[in-house]
């Protein structure tokens, strides 16, 4: 082995972002990353700890790095107090297999700490502590474009548990409007984050939710953000749609499409250009609905889990 893994630290910084950059080059719905960007975003973060980042340096250069963090789960229906050992990123040179070999190994024998069993990779199911509107969206996972990474995390024993379908839309004009069966009124506002893990996941932007409300009664959501960094590898700015659900009672009559469609051209109106959503591969449904707009099938994206023996 002739490279040597260092614990982060700002020195690195420079170097790590531009391994970062030059990775997902290829990629325009991962923003692009510089050292403040980077600071703001993931380092200001109360569960950072830097002692989980390793990073991998061969003849003074920089060549991988992992993420690896033991923090609270994102969304509302996780408990703030339960802490989940999680790798939210790795990057490395795809032709240095055994520096990915190396940094999962030193991920997990970090994570151990944790004292828990079960070990989450780029997953959905504990939320989004960190890369969120950054990393395909708001909903970050492993990708199958980068088949290096999903190979290093195999190498080190975490196994694909879930699959989801990233779908992607142009919107270059105005958005048509689809109504629903029942006549609807749309509210739109800041998401209410009260949960306090999930207003830190989402430091830097403006998480907006959109109901549908039929009389007085909420009969679904939306949840979005306009993703302003993607500006820079797209041309435009990105709607992202984070969260969606229809009450029971009214579903199939169009109320989803109703929704999305409002959605699309609310972001339309502050310069988005391109939209994106991500929903388990087995959801027929949501996809039906996205596809309905305009969505097309862009990648599958993938969260693996390692079982300690
Ligand atoms: C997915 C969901 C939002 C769709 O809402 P909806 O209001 O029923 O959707 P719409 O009535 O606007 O239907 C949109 C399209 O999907 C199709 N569709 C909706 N539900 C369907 C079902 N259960 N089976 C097959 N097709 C379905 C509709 O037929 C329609 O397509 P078509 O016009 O080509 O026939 C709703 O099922 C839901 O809340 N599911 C649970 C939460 C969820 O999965 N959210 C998505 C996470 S991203």
């Amino acid at each position: 082995m002739n490279f040597s893994i260092e614990n982060y630290d700002r020195k690195y910084l420079d170097g790590m972002i531009e391994l970062y950059n030059k990775e997902t080059a290829f990629e325009p719905y991962i923003a692009p990353l510089n050292p403040n960007r980077f600071i703001e975003l993931v380092e200001k973060k109360s569960y950072f700890d830097p002692t989980g980042l390793f990073i991998a340096i061969e003849s003074g250069e920089i060549v991988g790095w992992i993420h690896a963090c033991i923090a609270p789960g994102s969304e509302r229906h996780h408990k703030p107090e339960n802490k989940i050992p999680q790798i939210r990123m790795l990057i490395y040179r795809r032709e240095k297999i055994k520096v990915g070999h190396a940094l999962v190994s030193e991920a997990n024998n970090w994570l151990k700490q944790s004292d828990q069993k079960k070990f989450l990779a780029l997953h959905a199911q504990e939320g989004y502590p960190f890369y969120r509107g950054i990393w395909l969206g708001g909903e970050p996972m492993g990708m199958s474009a980068m088949p290096h990474v999903q190979l290093a995390l195999e190498f080190g024993g975490y196994k694909n548990t879930q699959e989801s379908i990233m779908m992607t839309a142009k919107i270059d004009q105005l958005p048509n409007i689809y109504n629903s069966e029942v006549n609807l009124e749309f509210i739109t506002s800041s998401t209410n984050m009260a949960h306090s893990p999930m207003r830190e996941s989402w430091i830097g932007f403006e998480p907006m939710t959109t109901t549908a409300v039929l009389k007085d009664e909420t009969i679904g959501s939306i949840g979005w953000v306009i993703i302003p960094y993607l500006a820079e590898r797209l041309g435009a700015p990105c709607l992202n749609i984070w969260s969606m659900g229809i009450s029971e009672p009214y579903r199939q009559k169009g109320v989803a499409t109703a929704l999305v469609s409002y959605v699309m051209k609310t972001g339309y109106e502050l310069n988005a250009r391109f939209a994106s959503v991500s929903t388990q591969l087995w959801n027929i449904p949501a996809q039906k609905t996205y596809a309905k707009l305009g969505f097309i099938p862009y990648q599958l994206t993938i969260g693996r889990t390692f079982e300690c023996k």
